[in-house]
């Protein structure tokens, strides 16, 4: 990250197919950053998109009965309703079958070849085509794919190649150097030990061309050669900037990229192909790499071949889309895998959102209407008055820092339970002052203090519940009487204790997380 600026980007996803859970869970991942990081005052570019072209693609629009370019037409508006629906604060969505994309990678293609990086030679081996992968007969497990198990195909191409064997020590200088300089590129260590044995390994050089199917970009220098899908598709990173267009303010405002955000299956293309193929070219590659792991029902990993795919949709009409986000952020720990089920869903969406914060909320809300005529009062004191009261106002004062250091690792979960910690505090809080006593009592002052002090903490938690909870926190400050969140840049600033002001008008309004009462 610059201090200014920030760049996060997703795979771009594959027209296959629609959108199901675990591509969500990359988007909506990528997502809380980068609204995080708006609300730390940078200039966001979050980008995510398509991939379009490639043998996998052409098949699909065979098997439908439809041209490849009518089929991701149709496709592309399902990904783009999905992320709508998801809450997706994207700056830019790339299609690899626009133009400003193919016109990047042709001027790529002509960088290469003028740099003498590539080649022609033939290819002979196998190829997986719903991975889009070449593989060597030794790779293979017992004649099928290593990595997903399906059927690979012979392939006898004449194909250009680019000489990524020749990058083998430069990559690994490159690994080191980043380590040393406490930015590791691939993230986290354990896929970064993977990369670096592969590497050490030896590389082979890499067909980047293919020449028995059409849908693809045409190398400029040999048309009859389309680009291998792979590096047609790593491209859209820095072609959705303006890479070989006239107009580069993007890319030089923001390459290389802070993070790109991946599924483990593809660390190789990002983490090995691509750095070399930047390096090639004299461009500087990416800060990190980031892998998460897979999301497994039932202990298998859900993909669609495999017929355990769910769309977001039926989710997010059950739970709402907030707890939907909450759900996968905050009970599988990114970088690893995560067993998702229902059960663990509904216990989330009770215990967290419907027990802890919607019920703060509402509680909070009603007890300023019912002992305050529904206005804030004004912090009768800028001490706390009692050990409870310390106990809350650190715990909101440490958030802002402790959720920083979170993110920084891009640890959701203890983001979130920072944020939790204040939710949880502020009910006990809530519990052990009483407000009704105090009301009974005649204790006024004391009274104001208490609902001043849960209230300012409600607002806290949800400026760091709203990466993750746009919704939920911009209601909650709207009901607080506060203006926009969305419009947050200082986050830091405006987590100060104290700025709620008094005499705003507080709403109550339904429940945020109404209990879900049948298990599953
Ligand atoms: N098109 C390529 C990416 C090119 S990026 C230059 C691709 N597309 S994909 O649609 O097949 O997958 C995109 C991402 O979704 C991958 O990172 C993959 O790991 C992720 N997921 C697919 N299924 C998944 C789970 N079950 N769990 C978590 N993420 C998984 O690969």
């Amino acid at each position: 990250m610059s201090d200014t600026t920030f760049y996060v980007t997703t795979p771009i996803y594959y027209v296959n197919a629609e959108p199901h859970l675990g591509t969500a869970y990359t988007t909506i991942a990528a997502d809380a950053i980068a609204r995080y990081r708006r609300m730390t005052g940078h200039d966001v570019m979050f980008l995510t998109g398509l991939d379009e072209h490639g043998q996998k693609i052409a098949q699909a629009a065979e098997e439908n009965g439809m041209e490849p370019q009518a089929w991701v037409d149709a496709v592309a508006p399902k990904f783009k309703d999905a992320w709508a629906m998801l809450g997706i604060s994207n700056d830019d969505f790339i299609r690899t079958t626009e133009e400003r994309h193919k016109r990047g990678v042709q001027a790529f293609w002509q960088e290469l070849h003028d740099r003498g990086e590539i080649y022609q030679g033939s290819y002979e081996g196998w190829y997986c085509v719903p991975d889009e992968t070449y593989w060597a007969e030794d790779d293979l497990a017992e004649g099928m794919c290593p990595q997903c198990g399906r059927a690979v195909e012979f392939v006898r191409e004449d194909n250009w190649f680019f000489r990524l064997s020749a990058y083998q020590d430069r990559l690994l200088e490159f690994y080191d150097a980043r380590e040393a300089e406490g930015r590791p590129f691939v993230q986290p260590e354990t896929r970064r030990n993977e990369v670096m044995s592969f590497v050490k390994g030896g590389l082979r050089d890499l067909s980047i061309s293919r020449t028995t199917f059409s849908w693809g970009v045409p190398l400029p220098f040999a048309p009859e050669h389309v680009t291998y899908v792979w590096i047609d598709a790593l491209l859209n990173y820095i072609t959705a900037l303006g890479y070989g267009s006239d107009d580069h303010e993007k890319f030089d405002r923001f390459w290389p990229a802070d993070y790109h955000f991946v599924g483990k299956d593809i660390i190789r293309f990002h983490c090995v192909i691509w750095p070399a193929m930047l390096m090639a070219a004299g461009i500087e590659p990416p800060q990190s790499v980031f892998a998460h792991g897979f999301l497994l029902t039932k202990g298998e990993k859900m993909s669609k071949s495999k017929g355990n795919a769910q769309t977001p949709a039926s989710l997010v009409e059950r739970f709402g889309v907030d707890a939907y986000r909450y759900y996968f952020l905050r009970d599988v720990q990114f970088g690893h895998d995560g067993s998702i089920s229902l059960e663990s869903m509904v216990q989330r969406y009770n215990g967290d959102l419907a027990n802890d914060w919607g019920n703060l909320v509402s509680r909070l809300l009603n007890m300023t209407e019912k002992y305050l005529g529904g206005i804030t009062p004004e912090p009768s004191s800028t001490d706390c008055e009692t050990d409870a009261d310390c106990t809350l106002r650190s715990l909101a004062g440490f958030l802002p820092e402790k959720y920083e250091a979170a993110m920084q690792r891009l640890d959701y979960c203890a983001a979130l339970e920072a944020a939790w910690d204040v939710i949880k505090d502020a009910n006990r809080y809530i519990e052990n002052e009483a407000p009704w006593n105090l009301e009974k009592a005649g204790e006024t002052a004391r009274l104001e203090t208490v609902l001043y002090n849960a209230l300012e903490a409600v607002r806290i938690a949800a400026l760091f519940t709203a990466p993750v909870m746009p919704n939920t926190s911009a209601e909650v400050w709207r009901r607080l009487g506060l203006g926009d969140i969305s419009a947050v840049t200082d986050v830091v600033a405006e987590a100060t204790w104290g700025r709620l002001p008094a005499g705003l008008t507080v709403t109550k309004g339904d429940a945020l997380f109404p209990r879900i009462y049948e298990e599953a």
